[in-house]
């Protein structure tokens, strides 16, 4: 491809995406394909000659559209929110068009140094104290993978630089609460400390960690002759938005000398309102922390946004200095290839960086507050309707519900939860998630989505009340 096909094909391609988003509302919200009908519509074998993208916009309206659930659309309630802002997708397009690679600072300057100032920008938002650096990752569960190898190093003295895991005298045991994320449990696995020592700590009345629970899974480890860790906490858990106390976790870590790491993930953006910091207060106590820039903040994926407290704690594991990649500035700079597991980096602040000019503090403020606003109307409404539950506490912006008409429970209860949430999916007016919540189903209503507005959350109260209606 010439650049001046390319400049007519991507003029098409954005054309395409623009009218795309301006559509929005006319696709159902879930795709509403069979398993493999979107297989079907592809040759099983490579193209031998090269073939012409001239129609590329029409391909990918009947090869792909029908396959795809619409993230970006008003009615999306599932999951999480994953906003995907146009300033992010330019800068996305722009970081593939440049194609640069960082494998360290020399090998493209500027992909560092952005880096370093929008990470920076988002610490000043966020509150983090002054001294905290970040990185940018792939995901969330890649950030906790890295920050409980870092864990897992500074307990053993840099085990790692002799026999490793295998060589220690007690096992080190990881606590996340049993609310955490599945990827805490994926990551302290891929660490290497095995099942039999991560434990989930129970949790409170509002799914938060119990701290007197905690206290006493450590001393029992302690007595039977292994040896804390880390502690995951977690800013907003998956199913319930529940907050650990960080501040009173942070004064057990402190006391037996071990890791916080905070996964805040899908909550973590909410901290750019002061109103909402309580939510995490204690948070300059912990040694690292998690937020991804590929939900509620606005980038689209992937963009999760690591922050350490102790540089040299986490690119003393990561550091690798072979001669090909050695430079005459590698005093003077950082190479990012210290701060995370891959060696070549991908451009992603450039769309971090559009993003939060796109919007600017202001603009993400209120759009969060907005969200915040809609999620209590929601949660006011289901709370005054006979039959209607909300199940948990709604400190942000995802309303756990349940209907419980008369007569139902247990496992017809479920079946009556799971049936009417398939039955919107299927309808394709809203997508919403069920899932587990102390052994029962609930739904989780995650509002967030940018394009959201107060009609499209009133119009989800009515499909709810229409979704179980005979
Ligand atoms: C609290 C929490 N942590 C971690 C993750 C995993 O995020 P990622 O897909 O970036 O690994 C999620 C995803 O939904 C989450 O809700």
């Amino acid at each position: 491809m010439t650049p001046e096909e390319f400049r007519q094909i991507g003029h098409a391609l954005i054309d395409w995406i623009a009218d795309y988003r301006a559509n929005l509302r006319g696709y159902p919200v879930m795709s509403q394909v069979a398993p493999g009908d979107i297989k079907a519509r592809l040759p099983t074998t490579p193209p031998q000659q090269a073939e012409s993208l001239d129609n590329l916009v029409a391909e990918i309206g009947t090869a792909i559209m029908p396959g795809i659930s619409h993230w970006q659309h008003p009615s999306f309630c599932a999951y999480f929110p994953a906003n995907a802002h146009f300033g992010s997708v330019l800068g996305d397009l722009a970081s593939a068009g440049l194609g640069v690679v960082g494998v360290s600072w020399q090998s493209s300057p500027a992909l560092t140094e952005v880096e370093e100032v929008v990470t920076d920008w988002v610490r000043q938002m966020l509150g983090l104290p002054e001294g905290w650096l970040g990185a940018i990752e792939d995901s969330a569960s890649i950030a906790t993978l890295v920050a409980l190898l870092c864990a897992r190093e500074r307990a053993t003295n840099y085990s790692a630089e002799r026999g490793g895991l295998q060589a220690e005298a007690k096992p080190l045991v990881v606590y996340g609460s049993e609310q955490s994320h599945s990827s805490v449990d994926k990551a302290a696995l891929l660490a290497g400390f095995g099942r039999d020592n991560i434990r989930h700590v129970a949790t409170d009345g509002t799914f938060a960690m119990d701290p007197d629970a905690l206290r006493r899974a450590i001393a029992a480890d302690i007595a039977a002759g292994r040896k804390p860790c880390a502690i995951v906490a977690t800013t907003g858990t998956t199913a319930t938005t529940a907050m650990d106390p960080i501040g009173a976790l942070a004064v057990i870590a402190r006391e037996h000398g071990l890791w916080l790491h905070v996964d805040a993930a899908m909550a973590g953006a909410a901290m750019v309102l002061p109103e909402c910091c309580y939510l995490w207060a204690g948070i300059e106590q912990a040694d690292s922390v998690v937020i991804n820039g590929h939900k509620w903040l606005g980038v689209n994926f992937d963009c999760s946004l690591f922050f350490v407290k102790q540089a040299d704690a986490l690119t003393r594991v990561m550091s690798t200095s072979p001669s090909y990649l050695r430079t005459s500035s590698d005093d003077k700079v950082r190479n990012l290839r210290d701060w995370g597991l891959p060696l070549g980096r991908r451009f992603r602040a450039m769309k971090l960086w559009l993003m939060l000019r796109e919007e600017g503090v202001a603009g993400i403020q209120a759009r969060i507050r907005r969200d915040l606003a809609m999620a209590q109307w929601l949660k006011r409404a289901v709370e005054r309707a006979p039959d209607w539950r909300v199940v948990a506490p709604v400190p942000l912006q995802t309303v756990c519900v349940r209907h419980e008409p008369d007569g139902l429970a247990g496992e017809a209860l479920d079946q009556h939860t799971l049936t009417w949430a398939e039955r919107i999916n299927r309808s394709g007016r809203a997508y919403v998630t069920p899932a587990q919540l102390q052994g029962r189903w609930m739904v989780r209503l995650s509002l967030g989505s940018s394009t959201t507005e107060q009609s499209d959350v009133e119009a989800l109260w009515q499909t709810l009340q229409w979704s179980v209606a005979e």
